[in-house]
C-alpha cells in the first residue's frame, strides 16, 4: 500500500532536521514499559531516540522519507562513538569548526545509503545536522529577517528572564503582542508561505483554520504559563539555539541511557500503513505518531487507525498531535481504542512545542 501522502509529496530532502514535538510528552503519555515493543514516526530520530533511552525493549523507527532515515541513523551513530559534548557540536547546538571530522568519526557505522546521504551533502554537516532542513531554515528565516522588524535582542532576551506569570502577562498583551507582530506573523505563517518555505503546500490540504489562528491561540501557553527559560523550542525559534533548556534526547543526564541501549533500535524506510500491515496482532505496546494523520483524507486516517488498534497489544497507547485538524478516534472505532482525554490535556498544558492545537492519546481496549 502507497501512503496517500506519498502520492502527492515529494519526499527527499531533509524535511526535519530536529524533531518538533515534546519528547516530555512523549515518553509520559506512552508510560513506556522497559521491554515492551514501540513503534515511532523517525522523523529526525529524536523522540525514536528517547523511546529507546526510556527503557523500550524494541522501538521500530519508521519514516517514508530516506532522508529522514539518513538523520536518525546518524544520530545512532553519533551517540555510539561521541561524546555528549561532541554529539551537541555536530547537531549545530554548541559552535564548532570540526563537524566534518565528528562526522568521519560517525561515518563508518552507517548504511551505505545513509553514508551516500552525507558524503554528498558536507555543506549540510558543516552547518550542523540538526539545522539543516527545510523546516529549521525556514524558521531561521523567521528569525533573521522577520523578529528583528518587530522585537529587539533585549525585548527577546527580556522574555527569558521573566519569572512570574504575572510579569510575563503584563509583558506579552504590553510589549510582545503589538501590531507588527500580528500583521508580520499573519503574513509568514499564512499558508502560503508556510506552504512553500516552511511544510508542504499538502499538509494543510485538510485544514480547517488558518495555521496562524492555531498558532496565536497556543501562543500564550508558551510566552506567559510556561517558563520560556524552560522551553527549548521557543528558544530555539526565537534566538536560534537551545538556550537554558534541552529536548529529552539532547540532555546529558539522557545521553548514556540512549546509547546504553541503541541496540533496541531498528528503522524502516517505508510508510508506516507498510509496516503496520507486516506487524502481528497485539504486538505493539505504543506508538509515537507525530501529526502524520493531518495529512491525509478522513478515510485513510480511520484505515491507518483500525491497523493500529489490531497491532496494539491491550492497553497500548496512541499518541498523536494536531495542528490545524481534527482527527481523533471516529464513533465506529469506540469499543476498540478509548481516549485518555484527562491524560491529554494535562500533557498538552505542559507541552512545550506550543504549535500543536490538541494531543490525543488512545488507549487499545482489551
Ligand atoms: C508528520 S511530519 C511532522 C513534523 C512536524 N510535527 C510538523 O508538524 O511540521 C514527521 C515525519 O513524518 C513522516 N511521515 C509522514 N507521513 C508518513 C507515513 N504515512 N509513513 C511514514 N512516515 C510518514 C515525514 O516524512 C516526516 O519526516
Amino acid at each position: 500500500m502507497v501512503a496517500e501522502i506519498a502520492k502527492t509529496t515529494r519526499f527527499e530532502r531533509v524535511r526535519y532536521a530536529q524533531c518538533w514535538e515534546d519528547a516530555d510528552v512523549l515518553v509520559d503519555a506512552l508510560a513506556v514499559r522497559p521491554g515492551g515493543t514501540y513503534l515511532s514516526i523517525a522523523s529526525a530520530g529524536d523522540n525514536a531516540l528517547a523511546l529507546v533511552g526510556a527503557g523500550a525493549g524494541r522501538v521500530i523507527a519508521v519514516d517514508l522519507n530516506p532522508a529522514q532515515i539518513a538523520c536518525l541513523e546518524l544520530r545512532v551513530a553519533a551517540y555510539r562513538c561521541l561524546s555528549h559534548g561532541e554529539f551537541l557540536e555536530l547537531l549545530g547546538q554548541a559552535p564548532s569548526g570540526r563537524r566534518l571530522c565528528l562526522y568521519a568519526r560517525c561515518r563508518s557505522g552507517l548504511s551505505r545509503a545513509a553514508r551516500e546521504f552525507w558524503d554528498g551533502r558536507p555543506a549540510l554537516v558543516r552547518r550542523g545536522i540538526a539545522r539543516c532542513g527545510k523546516f529549521e531554515r525556514y524558521l531561521a528565516l523567521f528569525r533573521r529577517a522577520i523578529l528583528p522588524l518587530i522585537h529587539s535582542r533585549a525585548t527577546v532576551s527580556e522574555l527569558f528572564r521573566l519569572e512570574t506569570e504575572e510579569a510575563r502577562e503584563r509583558f506579552y498583551a504590553e510589549r510582545w503582542m503589538n501590531r507588527r507582530w500580528k500583521l508580520l506573523c499573519r503574513l509568514f505563517f499564512g499558508r502560503p508561505a508556510l506552504g512553500r518555505f516552511g511544510r508542504d503546500p499538502n499538509f494543510t490540504r485538510y485544514a480547517d483554520e488558518p495555521v496562524w489562528h492555531s498558532l496565536q491561540r497556543q501562543l500564550p501557553r508558551a510566552l506567559v504559563t510556561q517558563r520560556p527559560a524552560e522551553n527549548p523550542y521557543l528558544q530555539w525559534i526565537l534566538t536560534g539555539r537551545f538556550r537554558t533548556a534541552l529536548p529529552w534526547a539532547l540532555r546529558a543526564e539522557n545521553y548514556a541511557r540512549i546509547r546504553a541501549n541503541l541496540d533496541a533500535l531498528e528503522w524502516r524506510c517505508s510508510a508506516i500503513e507498510d509496516v503496520l500491515a507486516e506487524l502481528p496482532s497485539g504486538s505493539v505496546d505504543g506508538c509515537n505518531l507525530s501529526d502524520v494523520f493531518e495529512y491525509v483524507s478522513p478515510a485513510a486516517y480511520e484505515s491507518v487507525l483500525a491497523e493500529l488498534a489490531r497491532c496494539g497489544s491491550p492497553g497500548a497507547r496512541l499518541v498523536y498531535w494536531n495542528v490545524v485538524v481534527d482527527r481523533h478516534r471516529p464513533e465506529s472505532m469506540r469499543g476498540r481504542l478509548r481516549p485518555l482525554t484527562l491524560d491529554a490535556a494535562r500533557l498538552h498544558a505542559s507541552d512545550k512545542a506550543f504549535f500543536y492545537r490538541n494531543l490525543v492519546i488512545e488507549e487499545v481496549c482489551p
